[in-house]
């Protein structure tokens, strides 16, 4: 049977780590990379994660299922990530949250439950977004449309255009938000924008389908989740993912939740039931380990505070690297305004540099970034910033 399939196209982002391995020139640089690495271009198990892990190593005594809902200890965890202390959809009962393998589990498992509630449901993506977000949630059922969102030349969100298309959507359809730190292009909603879009939500019936996979690397936990905890007060049904990936470097783990806030905590019941039923029926329960590295660093005081100083400093790094590679290009008089990187979040952004521009600065610098331009500031580090914007600098003014 397999004769009807054909090789699919390589990822892109796979294609070009496959040409930065190969590549043995011993300055060269990989900002293409999905990971945060630290200043020695290393991706690490936090501290807080390993002591957690070894309580765990000494304390486990049995491998049986947990539940198809996952860890309950890490499931309130995340709530509370979300919402906060005394949130008025918690405080309601009308929240439902389960594990799920990753964000992107946590993405699928969402799609299908919206695709059972609602079948062929709408979801807007914005335009550009996670490049999985279209192939995951198409897999699962729902039709997939695309609203404006960043504007390349202006380096920034096409605000009144995002509006104006979100008030031709159709009441019903789901519309996918980036919570923090867009992927790919770092440009972030103001609580202006979040504040509009959420009257506009409540107008015409649009169903907030929130993504947040780097809570923790813009701003802080709090003031991250402003945009998730906003909707979800205001708004009869959100549906929020969120991923342990990135802020506790739990990637290999596969951690992640789904979390729905439902109009009443009747229907709540009703929900956790569905999603419940949608995850066993894709792959019936959730990986143990990671949720439960989780689990106790939420809610064992010093581990958390442990992580609280982790975190803070992988989005120092970041929002420093960012301030950093403006100066560096400044400094060498670049044809080109970078001040904008600064002011986006999280690990990517669009440089904004031609195409040919990008193939220059791996072939002939060895400098290595997705087509777009899109690069991983973490990839950036004490050893290679000047290489990086000597090289950045060459291709422009070439
Ligand atoms: C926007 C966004 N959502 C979800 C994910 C999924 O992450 P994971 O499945 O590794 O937890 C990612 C990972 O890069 C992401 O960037």
């Amino acid at each position: 049977m397999f004769e009807t399939l054909q090789v699919l196209p390589a990822d892109a982002i796979l294609g070009i780590m496959t040409l930065f391995r190969a590549d043995r020139d011993p300055n060269k640089v990989d900002l293409s990379v999905g990971v945060y690495q630290d200043d020695a271009g290393r991706t690490p198990v936090l501290e807080c994660v390993k002591r957690a892990e070894a309580a765990i190593f000494a304390e486990q005594e049995t491998k049986t299922y947990v539940a198809i809902a996952g860890n309950a200890g890490f499931n309130a965890g995340i709530e509370e990530l979300l919402y906060g202390p005394n949130h008025p959809a918690l405080d309601a009962g009308r929240v439902a949250t389960i594990q799920a393998p990753g964000g992107s589990g946590a993405l699928s498992v969402a799609g299908h439950l919206m695709e059972r509630a609602r079948p062929g449901m709408r979801v807007h993506l914005s335009d550009p977004s996670w490049p999985n977000h279209l192939p995951l949630l198409k897999l699962a059922g729902l039709t997939i449309e695309q609203y404006p969102y960043y504007d390349y030349a202006a380096h920034g969100i096409k605000f009144d255009a995002m509006m104006a298309a979100l008030e031709k959507v159709e009441a019903g359809d789901g519309v996918l938000l980036h919570g923090c730190c867009h992927n790919p292009c770092g440009a972030d909603l103001d609580r202006d924008q979040w504040e509009a879009l959420t009257q506009l939500f409540e107008k015409r019936g649009i169903v907030p389908f929130i993504d947040i996979a780097y809570q923790g690397l813009s701003e802080g936990l709090d003031a991250d989740a402003y945009g998730v905890r906003l909707m979800s007060a205001r708004l009869p049904e959100v549906v929020v993912v969120s991923s342990s990936s990135k802020n506790l470097g739990l990637y290999r783990e596969r951690v992640g939740a789904v979390s729905i806030v439902a109009r009443s905590a009747r229907e709540r019941a009703t929900v956790l039931s569905n999603v419940s039923n949608v995850a066993r029926g894709i792959y019936s329960m959730p990986p143990d380990h990671g949720a439960a590295i989780v689990d106790r660093v939420l809610h064992t005081p010093e581990l958390r505070t442990l992580w609280d100083e982790e975190l803070g400093a992988m989005r120092l790094r970041l929002n420093g690297l960012r301030r950093t590679l403006v100066q560096l290009l400044h400094a060498r008089n670049v044809p080109m305004d970078f001040s904008f990187i600064a002011k986006e979040r999280g690990m990517f952004s669009f440089l904004g540099i031609k195409k040919e521009q990008v193939i220059e600065l791996r072939e002939k610098f060895h400098v290595y970034m997705v087509e777009s331009s899109r690069v991983n500031l973490a990839g950036i580090n004490a050893k290679n910033a000047d290489y990086v914007a000597d090289s950045i600098a060459a291709v422009l003014k070439a």
